[in-house]
């Protein structure tokens, strides 16, 4: 058995970090992996979280199992900050899941358990690891079109048309926010008009939210998900931790799926659990039961806003000088759409050859379709990948 395993391609991302780590260059330049970095290059422990962690350390007695669902107390917070009061409550049930991608493999599960013919729709470009999990789960697969090259915006009109061809039980796969790879974002107009395509083919939003916070706020970042949740009969969503909590490495996000109504929640709820059961049983609860008690207490909830208002602000900041920067030296409008875009991402526009140029050259790492994680600058790197992106000729 094991020497007729499939070798399978590595992970473009993974594959980029390691060859980033092997560089011996000192002046280097990681813009891969969707990891925050500070302006000293490094990925902190949230302040708000190492408090809850001393706190955790100090009071936890057991650490017996809890619920297949995950703790009841971090569900319901996750369910809070995600949704608000924009759907009734009793509709939704929460489980929690080893990470945003746990969230999202449990999503499809769901989706392939309930009906082995249904389709999973995914953004033209998305998230590698979209794709192959859904190819792996062997499930049904569609892109729709979302990203135009030429304005570096999203192709509304191609997008709306595409999602037109889904039929009803299909799972739609959305950004919540901070589309990854692209940076390109809906508006609220598009929101809406999302929610009216859906609604005419009976189609199932499924959103992706692995970056509240880093776009436009916490709330502002949930735009699209509360819509199309106080909009929807049916809906899951598959939310991350790692970023916004910065606690990657313990796998902390949940998945939420809105019931048609709530005498159908207990179904949805136990259909979570026995999922979870079958794939791994209980779900990490370190990562979770922090982020609970940020976001129960407080005041460590207000650290936790205040900090993650900086690294947003932060972003912005580099987004801004990155654009300042390539409008100077291209005496061009050109690169403006990386102010516009927002959360860690931008697809800059460089061809395969360039983005080989820039890594072998100038030692500037970007995922091959040229992806950069604007959190890997800093205000001293900002003119040398700006020049360097005039010097290979985007
Ligand atoms: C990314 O897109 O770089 C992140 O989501 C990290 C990952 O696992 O790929």
């Amino acid at each position: 058995m094991l020497t007729d395993l499939t070798p399978q391609p590595p992970d473009k991302i993974l594959r980029l970090m390691e060859m980033f780590r092997d560089d011996p260059r000192t002046d280097k330049i990681d813009l891969g992996v969707g990891v925050y970095r500070n302006s000293e290059g490094v990925t902190p422990v949230m302040r708000a979280v190492k408090s809850a962690e001393r706190r955790l350390v100090e009071t936890q007695e057991t650490k017996a199992y809890t619920s297949l669902s995950g703790d009841p107390a971090f569900c319901r917070a996750m369910r809070d900050l995600l949704l608000k009061e924009s759907v009734d409550l009793d509709r939704v049930a929460v489980a929690a899941a080893p990470g945003g991608t746990g969230a999202i493999r449990q999503g499809i599960e769901l989706m392939r358990y309930a009906d082995r013919a249904a389709t999973a729709w995914v953004s033209s470009p998305t998230w590698p690891n979209h794709l192959t999990i859904a190819k792996y789960l062997g499930v049904p697969m569609r892109e729709y079109r979302y990203f135009d090259n030429a304005t570096r915006d999203v192709d509304f009109a191609g997008m709306i048309e595409d999602l037109k061809g889904a039929r009803s039980g299909d799972l739609v796969l959305l950004h919540g926010c901070c589309h990854n790879p692209t940076g390109a974002n809906m508006t609220a107009d598009q929101w809406e008009a999302v929610a009216e395509a859906l609604a005419g083919t009976g189609a199932i939003p499924f959103i992706d939210i692995a970056y509240q916070g880093f776009g436009d706020g916490l709330d502002e970042d949930a735009f699209g998900t509360r819509l199309l949740a106080s909009r929807m009969p049916e809906m899951l969503i598959a939310a991350s931790c790692s970023k916004n909590f910065g606690v990657y490495r313990e796998r902390t996000g949940a998945l939420v799926a809105i019931a048609p109504d709530a005498g159908s929640k207990p179904l949805v709820q136990s259909t979570l659990a026995y999922l979870n059961r079958q794939n791994f049983s209980f779900p990490p609860d370190h990562g979770a039961r922090i982020v609970q008690m940020i976001l129960d207490d407080p005041d460590l909830r207000a650290d936790w806003q205040a900090e993650l208002e900086d690294v947003r602000g932060g972003m912005l900041g580099l987004r801004e000088q990155l654009a300042s920067e390539l409008r100077m030296r291209s005496n061009s409008e050109r690169f403006d759409f990386i102010a516009r875009h927002r959360g860690m991402f931008s697809r800059i526009g460089a061809t395969p050859e360039q983005v080989l140029e820039l890594r072998e050259r100038h030692g500037i790492y970007m995922v091959g379709d040229s992806r950069i994680n604007v959190a890997g600058l800093n205000s001293d790197t900002v003119p040398v990948l700006a020049q360097a992106i005039i010097d290979v000729g985007i």
